[in-house]
């Protein structure tokens, strides 16, 4: 059995969740959001250890929080955070997943098997869902009436979520070779396709949606009503 280490990533601010505290300090039913993203990768079974990505100044209230992970501050975009966490896998780890707070109900089941995935031999594993609306290319920065650039056919196309499973050696030579890339990618699943590296996909589920706004931290709140 190979050692699997999950880096949670904590760092972000709560701007466009309208809250003056980090967002993954933000409670949904009384629980903060990343509390409710390590149970569910503690429950998982396949995580042997946690590294959490801490928002500047909030490193001993996610101690407190979470007394068996690995608290690290982030960095100043979500790929230093990724980045600072990874300096703290230990070198037994042979597999990384790494997953964002923001994502606090993504199920167990979602995350062994992302993780199964990578233990079969696909060296990295996004959980992908297909796309409902209509997608179409605008020029970067458009605003207001802007001309449509070529709408993408649907069908060919998946929203990634986390958690995200790598190869170790896959997800380090990722960030090493760019560690500068300008912001344009978004998720490591992106750095990685960038050394040219297949990534694959595994279905991924609604409740590990991304919470972004004050709408989306109410549709969690009716999931996990639901849920219990
Ligand atoms: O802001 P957004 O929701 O896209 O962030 C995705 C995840 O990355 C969140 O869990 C957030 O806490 C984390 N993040 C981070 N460090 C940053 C920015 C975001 O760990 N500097």
């Amino acid at each position: 059995m190979g050692h699997t280490t999950a880096i949670l990533t904590a760092a972000g601010s709560g701007l466009r969740l309208g809250h003056p505290e980090p967002k993954a300090l933000v409670r949904l039913h009384e629980t903060p959001l990343l509390q409710h993203a390590a149970r569910r990768l503690v429950m998982s079974g396949v995580i042997d250890h946690l590294v959490v990505t801490a928002p500047d100044g909030h490193e001993s209230i996610c101690r407190a929080l979470l007394p068996e992970a690995d608290v690290v501050v982030g960095g100043a975009t979500r790929q230093e955070s990724v980045a600072a966490g990874l300096a703290r896998v230990p070198d037994s780890s042979d597999v990384v997943l790494v997953h964002d707070a923001a994502r606090p109900l993504a199920s167990p089941e979602l995350i062994r098997r992302v993780v199964a995935a990578v233990r079969a031999g696909h060296r990295a594993v996004v959980p992908g869902v297909p796309v409902t609306d209509t997608i179409t290319a605008v020029d970067p920065g458009a605003e207001g009436a802007t001309a449509a650039r070529g709408t993408v056919p649907r069908a060919g196309l998946r929203a990634v979520q986390t958690p995200q499973g790598f190869d170790r050696t896959v997800l380090d030579a990722a960030h090493a070779a760019h560690r500068l890339d300008g912001g344009l990618v978004t998720d490591d699943a992106g750095l990685v396709e960038l050394l040219g590296e297949p990534v694959w996909l595994v279905p991924g589920e609604e409740s590990a949606m991304k919470i972004t706004t004050a709408r989306d931290l109410a549709l969690a709140e009716l999931l996990l009503g639901a849920e219990s």
